[in-house]
C-alpha cells in the first residue's frame, strides 16, 4: 500500500474541527487595564464606548468590522510597492484587473474607452454621497428603496430631498422564522411601490448582505427577482457591495443549485443583475481605507441617465481626485487588489462565516436573545428581549447601558444601534420616537481574533445576562437632540 492510501484510512479532516487557514504574522501585545481603571475612563467619556481610547481595550474590540480587517502580509508587501504618481498609478491597471476578474469585465472600462464607469472614493460613503447628490438634482419626489438602507445611504439619499425607504423581508421581524435568506428584499412590497409610484424611482438598491437588518444574507432568488421586477419598470437596481463575499458564501451554502458553485461564479452571477453598486472595500475588501461606484458599462443606469459618467468624474474630481487615485494614496489601492483576491477565497470565507456562527450560536445556546440565523459579519443582540422582566423601558436606553458595563467590566467594546443610535427626540414635544428594531451589535473584525478571544466576550455576556437586573438604565446628559446622536452623545447611570 502506498502511503497515499495508507493516509486515507485515518478519518478525513472534515470530521475533526479546523485549525484557521493562516497564522499569525505579525502581532501587537495589548496593554493591560483594570475594570475600575476603564470605568474611570467611560465616566469621563460619558460613557460614550465611541470616545473609549481603543488602546485601553483589554478584550475584543467588536465596534465595527469596516476598517479593523488585519491585512495579510502580502497585502503589507504590496503596500510597499504603492505607486504615488499622479496620474495612472500602478495600483490602478491591478485593480481594473482585479475587479474586472472579481464582479466582471463591465465593471471596469480602459481609460482608452473614453467611457468611464468606476469612480475611486476614500471609503463607501462619499460615493453614496456622489451618487445622490447628483440624482437629487433629477427631480422632486423621488424614491430609493432598498432591503435595508445603511445609516450612511439614508443620510446621503435623505440630504438630497429623496426619500429613502426599507422594504425589510416580513422574515425579518420574525424570531421563529428560519429562513436563511432574511436580507431579502420584500417583493409584493417592491412590486405595489413600482406601480404606485411610477416614475419616482431611479433606481432600487439591494444591500447585501444587509447590515441593517441583522446581517443577514440576501438570496440569488431575491437579487435576479428584484432586478427583473425593476428592469421591467424601467428602473436600474445597485447593490451596496460591501459584504459581497460573505453574501454569496451564504447562497453557496444555503441556496438550492448552488453548492457545488465556486464563489468566484457565484459573486459574478450576482452582480450581473446590477447596472452599478457601490462598495466599502473597508469589508470585505479586506483593507483599512476605499471605497469605489462602479456603473455597468451599457447597463440600465447608464442609458437612461448618459450624463452621469461625466457628472460623477467631475464630482470625483472636485471632492476626491484624479480618477486613476481618486481619494486614496496609491499604496492602499495596490492593498485592495490584494484583499478582493483573498476575500473570495473559499478556505477563507469558511473560516470567517463559521467564526461569526459560532460565537453567535453559542451566545444563543447559552439563552441569550440573539437573532437568528446568524449573519455574515455580526451577532445582534435584541436589546428588548435581554431586558425582558427587568424595569429597563425603551426609554432607559438599556443598550447603551449594556456596552458601557460590558467594556468597563469585561474589556469588550460592542455597539448600541437600536433605540438610541435610530431613535429621536423631538424638541417640540419632549417625546422619544423609537424605530423597530433595538440592537446591541457584536462586529467581528476579519483576521483578527481567535476563537479563545470571543469565547471570553460570551462568556462575559453570560454573566451580564443572569445579573440583567444589576444594569442600571442611563440618563442622557448632552445631545439627545442631535442628529446622529450616537456618535455624540453623553451619558451616566440613573
Ligand atoms: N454600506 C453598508 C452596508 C455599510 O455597512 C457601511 C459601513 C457603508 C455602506 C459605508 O461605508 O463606512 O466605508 O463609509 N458600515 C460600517 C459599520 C461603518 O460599522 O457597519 P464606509
Amino acid at each position: 500500500m502506498g502511503f497515499a492510501q495508507l493516509v486515507k484510512k485515518f478519518p478525513e479532516e472534515g470530521n475533526l474541527s479546523f485549525s484557521r487557514p493562516y497564522f499569525n504574522h505579525s502581532v501587537e501585545f495589548k496593554k493591560i487595564f483594570t475594570p475600575e481603571e476603564r470605568a474611570e475612563m467611560l465616566e469621563r467619556v460619558g460613557l460614550n464606548v465611541f470616545f473609549f481610547p481603543s488602546e485601553m481595550i483589554t478584550g475584543c474590540d467588536l465596534l465595527s468590522d469596516s476598517g479593523t480587517t488585519t491585512m495579510t502580509n502580502e497585502q503589507w508587501a504590496y503596500l510597499h510597492m504603492g505607486d504615488e504618481a499622479y496620474g495612472s498609478n500602478r495600483g490602478y491597471f491591478l485593480l481594473m484587473d482585479q475587479i474586472r476578474e472579481v464582479f466582471g469585465e463591465e465593471f471596469f472600462n480602459d481609460p482608452e474607452s473614453n467611457r468611464p464607469n468606476a469612480f475611486i472614493f476614500h471609503q463607501g460613503r462619499p460615493c453614496e454621497d456622489a451618487l445622490f447628490t447628483l440624482m437629487g438634482k433629477l427631480g422632486s419626489g423621488m424614491i430609493i428603496p432598498n432591503n435595508g438602507h445603511f445609516d450612511t445611504t439614508r443620510a446621503n439619499i435623505e440630504a438630497n430631498g429623496i426619500r429613502a425607504l426599507n422594504l425589510f423581508s416580513s422574515e425579518l421581524k420574525d424570531p421563529d422564522s428560519v429562513s436563511h435568506f432574511k436580507g431579502n428584499m420584500d417583493l409584493m412590497k417592491f412590486k405595489e411601490l413600482l406601480e404606485k409610484s411610477r416614475g419616482k424611482i431611479p433606481l432600487a438598491y439591494l444591500t447585501i448582505t444587509n447590515n441593517t437588518g441583522g446581517g443577514q444574507p440576501v438570496s440569488m432568488e431575491n437579487i435576479r427577482e428584484v432586478s427583473e421586477l425593476a428592469h421591467k419598470n424601467g428602473v436600474p437596481l445597485f447593490l451596496d457591495g460591501c459584504r459581497f463575499a460573505e453574501n454569496a458564501w451564504l447562497i453557496k451554502k444555503y441556496e438550492k443549485g448552488y453548492a457545488n458553485r465556486k464563489i468566484k461564479d457565484i459573486v459574478k452571477e450576482m452582480f450581473s443583475h446590477a447596472d452599478g453598486f457601490t462598495i466599502s472595500f473597508k469589508k470585505d475588501g479586506l483593507v483599512n481605507m476605499g471605497g469605489d461606484l462602479f456603473l455597468k458599462d451599457n447597463g440600465l443606469f447608464v442609458k437612461k441617465y448618459p450624463q452621469m459618467p461625466d457628472a460623477l468624474t467631475d464630482y470625483q474630481i472636485i471632492k476626491e481626485g484624479n480618477p486613476t487615485y481618486g481619494g486614496l494614496s496609491g499604496r492602499d489601492i495596490m492593498t485592495i487588489s490584494v484583499g478582493l483576491g483573498t476575500t473570495i477565497r473559499e478556505e477563507y470565507l469558511t473560516h470567517r462565516i463559521n467564526q461569526v456562527r459560532d460565537f453567535g450560536e453559542s451566545m444563543h445556546r447559552k439563552g441569550l436573545p440573539v437573532m437568528t440565523p446568524i449573519g455574515g459579519h455580526a451577532v445582534y443582540l435584541d436589546v428588548d428581549r435581554f431586558f425582558e422582566g427587568t424595569k429597563i423601558r425603551k426609554e432607559d436606553f438599556g443598550g447603551i447601558s449594556l456596552t458601557a458595563i460590558l467594556l468597563a467590566a469585561y474589556g469588550h467594546r460592542a455597539c448600541e444601534l437600536g433605540c438610541f443610535a435610530f431613535g429621536s427626540y423631538d424638541r417640540e414635544n419632549g417625546k422619544e420616537t423609537f424605530p423597530e428594531i433595538n440592537f446591541v451589535r457584536f462586529a467581528v473584525p476579519r483576521l483578527r481574533y481567535e476563537k479563545q478571544d470571543l469565547d471570553s466576550v460570551i462568556e462575559a455576556m453570560k454573566v451580564l445576562y443572569e445579573n440583567r437586573e444589576q444594569i442600571p438604565p442611563v440618563r442622557v446628559t448632552y445631545g439627545k437632540d442631535l442628529a446622529l446622536r450616537h456618535f455624540k452623545a453623553r451619558f451616566e447611570f440613573k
